[in-house]
Parts: C-alpha cells; sequence; structure tokens
C-alpha cells in the first residue's frame, strides 16, 4: 500500500559507473570489420569482461556524460552543461557520413526530472530538445555493448564543454555527478540507471606536442577514481593541460561519473591500453558497495 510507511518507495537507483576512452578511430575499426585486426585486437579484448557484465548488469538507462566534438554545437554556440532531452538522438555525421549504429533512444519522462532537479539544485543546464551525436557518444556505447541492431537501454546524454577554453572543473563535474544522483533517486520509477564519464586518457591531437602519451599521470587517475576522488576532483584545469596533453582534459567528465557514486566503491574492473589512434584508452568499473 503507498500510504503504509513501512513499505519502501521504488525510485530509480545508481548502482554503478563505466569510464571510457571515446577514440573515433575504434568506431571506424568495429564498423569496417576490422576488429580482429593485430593493432585493434588487444584493445577489444579489453572490453570483453565488461560486454558480460553490462550483460548480467543491464541499465535500464545510462545518463552519458560525454563531450560533443564541434559536431552538434558549433563555436557559435557552446554551453557548459548541456542535457538531451528528446525522444531520440541521431548518429552524427562527422565527415564520412554517420556511423552505421542504431540510433540512439532517449528518455524525455527522466531527463525533463534530472533538468528540473538539478537546475532547481542551482546547477545550470542547457536544455537540447534536438541534438545529433558524435564519437564522444557512440563509441562507449559500441564498447559496451558491441554491434547490437538496437541499443539495449535508454541514453539521457549529457554533453559537457572540453572543446573551447573554458572548460568547467573537475570538481564542478564532480558536484554535476552528486546534483544527478540526487535527481536520479527522486524519480519515482523502479529504474537501474547508470552513469558513464566518457573521453581520455592522456592525449592530444594537435601543436608540438601532438601524441603525448603520459602512463604515469594516467595509472594515477585511475587509482584516484577510487582511492581519492576528493582530492583527484580539485586538480586544476593546467595541470590535465601540462600532465595529460591538451585533449586530456576530457578526463574532467569521468569525475561526473564519480560524483555520482559513493566515496567509497568497489573497482569492478580496469583496462589501459596504449594506443588507439593518438589516445591512451583507460576504462573502469565502479560499482556502490551496498546496493
Ligand atoms: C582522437 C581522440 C579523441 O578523443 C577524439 O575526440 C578525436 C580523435 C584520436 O586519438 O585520434
Ligand atoms: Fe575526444
Amino acid at each position: 500500500m503507498a500510504t503504509d510507511s513501512r513499505v519502501r518507495k521504488r525510485v530509480a537507483r545508481i548502482a554503478a559507473g563505466v569510464a571510457t576512452s571515446h577514440v573515433p578511430a575504434i568506431g571506424a575499426a568495429l564498423d569496417n570489420g576490422k576488429s580482429n585486426d593485430a593493432y585493434w585486437a588487444p584493445l577489444f579484448k579489453g572490453y570483453e569482461f565488461s560486454k558480460r557484465w553490462i550483460d548480467a548488469n543491464r541499465p535500464d538507462v545510462v545518463l552519458l556524460v560525454f563531450n560533443d566534438h564541434a559536431t552538434a554545437f558549433s563555436l557559435d554556440f557552446i554551453p557548459t552543461f548541456a542535457i538531451g532531452c528528446a525522444e531520440r538522438f541521431q548518429p552524427a555525421d562527422e565527415g564520412w557520413g554517420p556511423r552505421p549504429v542504431p540510433v540512439v533512444e532517449g528518455h524525455p519522462e527522466l531527463a525533463a526530472h534530472v533538468a528540473q532537479s538539478v537546475i532547481q539544485a542551482d546547477f545550470d543546464l542547457t536544455i537540447v530538445n534536438k541534438m545529433d551525436v558524435d564519437h564522444g557518444l557512440t563509441v562507449p556505447l559500441s564498447l559496451m555493448f558491441g554491434q547490437p541492431a538496437a541499443w539495449p537501454c535508454r541514453v539521457i546524454p549529457i554533453a559537457v564543454n572540453v572543446v573551447q577554453y573554458p572548460p568547467p572543473s573537475g570538481n564542478r563535474c564532480y558536484q554535476l555527478g552528486k546534483a544527478l544522483r540526487a535527481a536520479v533517486e527522486s524519480f519515482d520509477e523502479n529504474l537501474n540507471v547508470q552513469v558513464w564519464g566518457t573521453g581520455g586518457m592522456s592525449h592530444q591531437l594537435q601543436g608540438p606536442r601532438a601524441g603525448l602519451i603520459n602512463k604515469e599521470f594516467d595509472r594515477q587517475f585511475l587509482e584516484r577514481m577510487v582511492s581519492d576522488p576528493e582530492a583527484l576532483a580539485r586538480l586544476p584545469h593546467v595541470d590535465y593541460m601540462r600532465e595529460a596533453g591538451s585533449e586530456g582534459i576530457e578526463l574532467v567528465m569521468w569525475l561526473a561519473m564519480r560524483g555520482a557514486l559513493d566515496t567509497r566503491v568497489r573497482e569492478t574492473y580496469r583496462f589501459y591500453h596504449v594506443p588507439a589512434s593518438n589516445t591512451a584508452v583507460g576504462h573502469q568499473i565502479l560499482e556502490n558497495l551496498a546496493r
């Protein structure tokens, strides 16, 4: 009975977070049947555990924190944080035609609730009702789910500006994660929600330091995601630039995922691989201890 205080209200919950790089060449390798090539096989092998894990821990909805790479947003218009509230999101044409992957189905009801909850908790989100999604969003889906005829869950895109200076701080992203969690946990439907943080790890695509990879920085980042997220969240953006390269700043999006979990978590899986294209690939699955 709904009026019986002994009956626990069934609300949405966040049990786990996933972090992964989103290198576009990974999508191209999959789409063009190259995943067994010598260059790519070790990378895809690193996601075999994750595919089994997500099969057993299937989310109803993923809040997918990613960055748009001047695909949906041009330099005319750059929201720091945006939430996709549409019914569906088309894979974008990034210059070689859209990836041959399923349309991404959104969850407008939960997205509207998250927008209301997060904005009224003093955290401005730009509401986006139409948006194509680029490799930042579709490559993580491919890595976790492979090549299905339809994506097996709904996805709410949460876009973070890490393309045009100034990006939000790691701490702001970490606090966004906390606000996302409060929003999910006040949604009156029994849903298993995951938060994914994407991008990184160390990489620089342009300028004299193009090709930069910093394994020691990446290793420490992975470690501190588990053991010391509060301190990791205080890392200033210049440290990302200096240590992890200009595109290493994408790692602040991992902190949005981390902020949505408990302070103490179980590290279910970690994978690190160098290189994929120009990028150090990192991947982590974290789970709350109490479920
Ligand atoms: C590469 C990595 C990225 O994160 C990206 O957005 C584009 C390209 C790369 O390594 O090639
Ligand atoms: Fe990127």
